[in-house]
């Protein structure tokens, strides 16, 4: 299931705003893998919280590889390059944000995202169940309501998965709904209570 809008999860990118962002932008590179990005609200919502805090220069620094499995082929490398969305789908994010990095398509009822903000954003298909990392040294990992959808056994491989794509320090985010399972939560420290992000141990 694809399901997905901008600003899904404010807590979770409020806590990678005070956190992460801080860590990361003392790095030369800061690559993120969103992994089950569905057709982009979430890779888009996190660069748009990243460009706000890094300004213009820090910005070119960020790249973020956005992976789906797209099982029913709805094409989301394509949607995610075209950067047009539902209007509803944006709503959650607070004005003046909003009119910042979204403008009218001359399609009534939709959006589009700001060219600055797609170039940060590369799809690729991936499926998390071959356990095979897109790429190492990541600095952060973002894989949300995703785990959700696997059998409890299937997800210490996956998370397992994610520690090896991270750079020493780096964090992983997940859904609110998931606990770090016991398998691996001698991995990860968890960076504030409440909220699924985690330092990679
Ligand atoms: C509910 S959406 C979540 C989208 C976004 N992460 C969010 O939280 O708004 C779940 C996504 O996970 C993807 N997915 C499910 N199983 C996957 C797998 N084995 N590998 C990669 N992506 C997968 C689905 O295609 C879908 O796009």
């Amino acid at each position: 299931m694809a399901f997905t809008y901008f600003f899904r999860d404010r807590a979770t990118l409020e806590a990678i705003r005070e956190y992460v962002i801080p860590e990361l932008r003392k790095y030369r590179y800061i690559n993120i893998w969103d992994a089950g990005c569905a057709m982009g609200p979430e890779p888009y919502s996190l660069a748009i919280i990243f460009k706000e805090s890094l300004g213009y220069y820090g910005f070119k620094r960020l790249r973020i590889y956005a992976t789906d499995l797209d099982e029913e082929n709805h094409r989301f490398g394509e949607i995610i390059a075209e950067g047009v969305y539902p209007e509803e789908s944006v709503r959650r994010i607070p004005e003046p944000i909003r009119s910042k990095y979204f403008s009218p398509n001359g399609k009534p009822g939709y959006i589009r995202v700001a060219d600055e903000i797609k170039r940060c954003v590369f799809f690729e298909r991936h499926d998390l169940r071959s356990l095979k990392p897109i790429a190492e040294n990541f600095g952060l990992v973002v894989c949300k309501n995703v785990l959700l959808h696997m059998q409890p056994s299937e997800r210490p491989g996956v998370i397992r998965m994610f520690h090896r794509s991270l750079a020493p320090g780096g964090f992983l985010a997940t859904e609110q709904t998931q606990k770090m399972p016991a398998e691996t939560s001698h991995l990860f420290e968890q960076v504030t209570p409440n909220i699924q992000l985690f330092w990679r141990v």
